[in-house]
This record gives C-alpha cells, sequence and structure tokens, in this order.
C-alpha cells in the first residue's frame, strides 16, 4: 500500500518536473521567436532571402479572373510554370492571352470545383501533362450574397463545394508527391469575412471561417509529422475590387485593389508566411470581438463601419453556369 503510494507520487514528480522543463524551454525559446518575427518584420523584402519560383510549377485555381488572373501573370513572371483552373472558358482565354502577350507560358483547364470527380480527373491530367505541382493555391470563390432565408439550398450546396470541399479534392490529389518529394507548399485562400461573421454571408462567411480551421489543422497534422518542408499559408484580405462584391462600399476602409492583394499573397508565400491577413491593421482589430461586451461589438459594426449597411447594396457577378 505505501509502496504504491510512494511510486504515484515520485510519478507526479516527474510528470510536474517535465511540464516545468517544458514550459522554461518555451519561454526561453518564445523570446527567440518574437526577437526573430521583429527582425523580419523590419528587413524589406528587397534584402530578404526570399523563395525562388523559378521552374516550379504553381497551380492556381481561379485563374480566369481578379485575383486568380493577376497571381498567373506574376508568378509567369517570376518564372514559374504556371497551371490555372476555372470554370469559366473565356476568362481562362483572356488569362492565358494576357500570360502568353509577355512571353510567357501558361496552362488553362476547364474544371467545375463544384464537382468533386471533375476536381480527381483534372489533378491526374495535369500530373501527367505537366509534373508534380509545387505551390497549389486554392483561390477560387463564389458569393451568393442573400440572406439566409432568401438563399436557396443548391446556392448554400454550391458555396461550400467550391469555397472549401474543393479544398479537400486538391489537397487529397497533391499533397502525396509533395511529400514524397519533400517540397511545397498549400495556399488557403480565406476572407476577413472568415474571422469576422459577415451579413448577406451565412454560407459565404461560414465557409470561410471552415477555411481558417482547415488550415490550421492541416498546419498541425504537417508539423506533427514532420513535413516540415510542406509549408502551409492562409490568406485572408478584407474587400478586393475585383467584382466579386459588386455594389458594396465599405465606409470606412476603401476596398483593396487585385494587383496590391496578388502581389502581397506572393511575397507571403515566398517568405513561408504561416498566415497573410490584408490589410495588415485587422489584425489588431480582430481580438476585440472576444474582448469587447457584444453590444460595444454591434454599435461599432452597425454605427460606425456601416458594415451590414454597406452589404445591403450586394450586386455581385453573375455566376458562370
Ligand atoms: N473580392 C473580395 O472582396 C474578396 C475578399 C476576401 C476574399 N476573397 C476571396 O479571394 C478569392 C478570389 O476572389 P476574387 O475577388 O478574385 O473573385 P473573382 O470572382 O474575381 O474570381 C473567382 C474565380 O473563381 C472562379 N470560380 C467560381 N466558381 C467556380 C467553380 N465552381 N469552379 C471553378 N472555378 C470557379 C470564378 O470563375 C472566378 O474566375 C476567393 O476565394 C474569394 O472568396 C475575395
Amino acid at each position: 500500500m505505501l509502496e504504491g503510494t510512494k511510486i504515484s507520487s515520485q510519478s507526479q514528480m516527474t510528470t510536474v518536473f517535465n511540464i516545468a522543463k517544458d514550459t522554461v524551454l518555451f519561454l526561453v525559446l518564445s523570446c527567440y521567436y518574437i526577437l526573430e518575427a521583429l527582425f523580419w518584420t523590419l528587413v524589406p523584402n528587397a534584402i530578404r532571402p526570399m523563395k525562388n519560383l523559378r521552374g516550379d510549377v504553381v497551380l492556381v485555381t481561379g485563374g480566369a479572373g481578379g485575383v486568380g488572373r493577376q497571381l498567373a501573370i506574376k508568378l509567369a513572371r517570376l518564372g514559374a510554370k504556371v497551371v490555372i483552373w476555372d470554370i469559366s472558358v473565356e476568362g481562362l482565354q483572356k488569362t492565358c492571352q494576357d500570360v502568353t502577350d509577355e512571353g510567357f507560358k501558361i496552362k488553362s483547364y476547364v474544371v467545375d470545383l463544384a464537382d468533386k470527380s471533375s476536381v480527381y480527373f483534372t489533378a491526374e491530367k495535369v500530373k501527367k501533362e505537366v509534373g508534380k505541382v509545387d505551390v497549389l493555391i486554392n483561390n477560387a470563390g463564389t458569393v451568393f450574397g442573400d440572406t439566409l432565408l432568401e438563399l436557396n439550398d443548391d446556392a448554400i450546396e454550391t458555396t461550400y463545394k467550391v469555397n472549401i470541399l474543393s479544398h479537400y479534392w486538391t489537397v487529397k490529389s497533391f499533397l502525396p508527391d509533395m511529400i514524397k518529394s519533400g517540397k511545397g507548399h498549400i495556399v488557403t485562400v480565406g476572407s476577413v469575412a472568415g474571422l469576422l461573421g459577415t451579413y448577406r454571408c451565412t454560407d459565404y462567411s461560414a465557409t470561410k471561417f471552415a477555411t481558417v480551421g482547415f488550415h490550421e489543422s492541416l498546419f498541425t497534422e504537417l508539423r506533427a509529422h514532420g513535413h516540415n518542408a510542406i509549408h502551409a499559408t492562409l490568406v485572408c484580405p478584407y474587400y478586393i475590387n475585383t467584382g466579386m462584391f459588386h455594389g458594396v462600399t465599405p465606409r470606412l476602409m476603401p476596398m483593396l485593389e487585385p494587383d496590391y492583394v496578388a502581389e502581397t499573397m506572393i511575397d507571403s508565400i515566398r517568405k513561408n508566411e504561416v498566415n497573410c491577413i490584408m490589410p495588415g491593421s485587422v489584425r489588431y482589430l480582430l481580438p476585440l470581438k472576444c474582448l469587447l461586451p457584444a453590444k460595444m461589438c454591434w454599435d461599432l459594426m452597425h454605427r460606425v463601419m456601416k458594415g451590414p449597411q454597406s452589404m445591403m447594396e450586394f450586386k455581385g457577378k453573375p455566376k458562370v453556369s
């Protein structure tokens, strides 16, 4: 009886000692991590080492317009072998024209991301025709901009299929080869609407919140399994002037330009950043939603920012069938 008590108090002591040891180590390393992050924040991109994408196969979904088209053009200029996917045949042709006009090569595939078998089929075609994908940018997105009771069931399902489910099919298609070769990067395009619920976006915001969970969980899986050479970046931009949210006029901050968003995204990928929130100031405002009283948050959103009122003007883009 006494022997048993002795053993259990010894194992408790060992547990306490191990927790204390890990905590001290964590605190020491944290000082280093903070100093490192501060240092890299102060060093301009022009003089810091950045990942070279020359010769890498970079696949951009939603490459037929908006941010996706800007990404395709800028990545081609950096010497990447760009592959674009989209449902819009016309839009794909326009992006290919823009890239080839500058003297670069590009490959495009018509694919409906809402159709799982079409995603898997096209992924196999890319592997055969182009080779292993080094950087996967899950950028395509769709928004209907209706309130919950106005949204028809098909619209809700399409939003989920395009904005989040397709990420599972593309990552399942391309991640194994990245792991095998010990090189890869998965970029998940979320939104500030995935960090803060938005009026007329019960479907859109929910899928963008899901992208955050998807990215964070995938990141933990990669690190926990020692795949440290496979990088993951989450991109959360504020409104972008691409027509996706046509009609909306935000009160306090103007919409971001697609050129700026694509440039910032590529810099973030080349720096292997885990999170990229645009504009950066949003990072400091977001914690307020947990810290301030709920009534104050609503008043800030409704009275000062007029977020819901500006989304009431939403017209959006016509959908490609
Ligand atoms: N525009 C914004 O205000 C804003 C803000 C934050 C985040 N985002 C996100 O940024 C990303 C790019 O948005 P954007 O502004 O360039 O939008 P966009 O509408 O200009 O481009 C999205 C592209 O996705 C394609 N797409 C839509 N459904 C598809 C499907 N079923 N299969 C294949 N392709 C499909 C479209 O054809 C289009 O070319 C999206 O994920 C979007 O949710 C946009």
